[in-house]
């Protein structure tokens, strides 16, 4: 029987754990748990002790619990660590390798994979110190999933809520059969979404991009078994189960963000990236003047993410795809995108109007290498996801 060692941390969303130990069980999953300080404020021991069938593992410096089973022991009698709700605390623990509690050392004593299931406030979430843990903990190996987007606890709104019990046990299930998963182990890195570039603190520049063929691919390479690193530019979609997202705003995050996720084994970058931002963005909102003139803008060329990674002289991932998105001579200018951005494969797709690439759900894509072109009859963009995907894990 597979096992999991759930570690609950202290947040209000510690109330799902309870459900997530009841479908866990209910998959014939074993489930011991750990219950931090702060958790017990959240949910009882006694609750979590009769839906798991188990004793509930509190306290690092408990005698009678070491006799039984050491927290060394513990650590990696499990098939998985799952840690849910996972804090800001409890993250930044992890990523700096703290070991002053019981949930800490387990994290940091075992030998198992990790998957964790952030929970905390959009503001925290955001905050530059989480986000770096994140990156770090990406990079250690650490899996991710959520979290969601929504209404919170705390009354407000935005990234930060705890993935839905359902969504947890199905990355979980992930982990535990990888199966023939041709991508399992291996890191893919994928941008996605519009940049906004800001003009003064209420205005931006932006484009039309949804982001749909980025988070699809997302998707495909998690179904592939890969760890996924999405680094999203402002979308509305939900956030593809069991992907590591790192939200952006402007190009220069992106790059920063691309940067900090590496190494990678494979990047994709559908991204459509602003190219030019605005040189001094406005500290205070640009008024109307009273002469009718309108304001000039003068831009500052951004930098160009797909070929900074793809021209990196070390660390480059082993596969560096790029998209395209042409109007006219798709197979031309692919081609010599190909060569000017030092990647391996552009997908190149015509996005001239009347097409309806742009926020639709189908795309027809030419996938130009070194090695020729493949011209892709019209296919969803899931399909399109899948079989980039399916290509990309056989050419590693
Ligand atoms: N790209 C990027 N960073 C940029 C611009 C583009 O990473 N600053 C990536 C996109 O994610 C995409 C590829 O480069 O994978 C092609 O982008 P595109 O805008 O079509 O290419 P450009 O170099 O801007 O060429 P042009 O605008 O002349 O077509």
């Amino acid at each position: 029987m597979k096992s999991v060692l759930l570690i609950i941390g202290g947040g209000i969303a510690a109330y799902k754990a309870l459900e997530l130990i009841r479908l866990l069980k209910g998959k014939g999953i074993g489930v011991k748990t750990i219950m931090s300080k702060a958790a017990e404020e959240f949910v009882t021991p006694l609750s979590v002790a009769s839906l798991s069938g188990e004793k509930v593992h509190q306290a690092l410096f408990n005698l009678t619990d070491e006799l039984e089973m050491g927290h060394i022991e513990l650590s990696r009698a499990a098939d998985l660590l799952v840690v849910a709700p996972a804090t800001a605390d409890l993250l930044a623990k992890m990523a700096s390798g703290l070991a002053n509690d019981l949930a800490s050392t387990a994290l940091l004593a075992t030998d198992k994979p990790v998957l964790v299931a952030p929970a905390m406030n959009v503001r925290m979430w955001h905050h530059p110190a989480t986000q770096r843990n994140i990156a770090q903990l990406q990079a250690d190996g650490i899996r991710f999933v959520g979290p969601n987007a929504g209404e919170m606890a705390c009354g407000e709104f935005g990234l930060g809520r705890m993935a839905e019990p359902s969504e947890i046990v199905a990355a979980i299930e992930a982990q535990l059969a990888p199966g023939q998963k041709p991508l399992a182990g291996k890191h893919v890195l994928i941008t996605a979404g519009p940049t906004r570039e800001p003009i003064d603190p209420v205005r931006y520049i932006s484009n039309h991009s949804s982001g749909k063929q980025g988070y699809a691919i997302a998707e495909a390479a998690i179904a592939l078994g890969a760890q996924v690193t999405l680094v999203s530019g402002p979308v509305s979609l939900p956030i593809p189960p069991g992907v590591g997202l790192m939200p952006v705003t402007t190009a220069q995050d992106m790059l920063k963000a691309v940067e900090g996720a590496l190494p990678a084994d494979i990047a994709i970058f559908t991204a459509a990236v602003a190219d030019w931002r605005v040189a001094a963005v406005a500290g205070e909102k640009i008024k109307k003047q009273a002469d009718g003139s309108a304001p000039s803008l003068s831009f500052a060329e951004n930098p160009d993410i797909l070929r900074t990674i793809a021209t990196r002289k070390s660390g480059r991932p082993k596969l560096v795809v790029g998209f395209a998105a042409e109007t006219e001579k798709v197979i031309a200018h692919a081609q010599a995108k190909l060569a000017r951005k030092g990647c391996d494969i552009i997908v190149a797709n015509d996005v001239s109007a009347g097409k309806g690439v742009f926020g639709g759900d189908s795309n027809t894509v030419h996938v130009v290498s070194a090695s020729g072109v493949e011209d892709w009859p019209p296919l969803s963009k899931a399909e399109v996801a899948r079989r980039l995907m399916e290509k990309l894990a056989g050419m590693l």
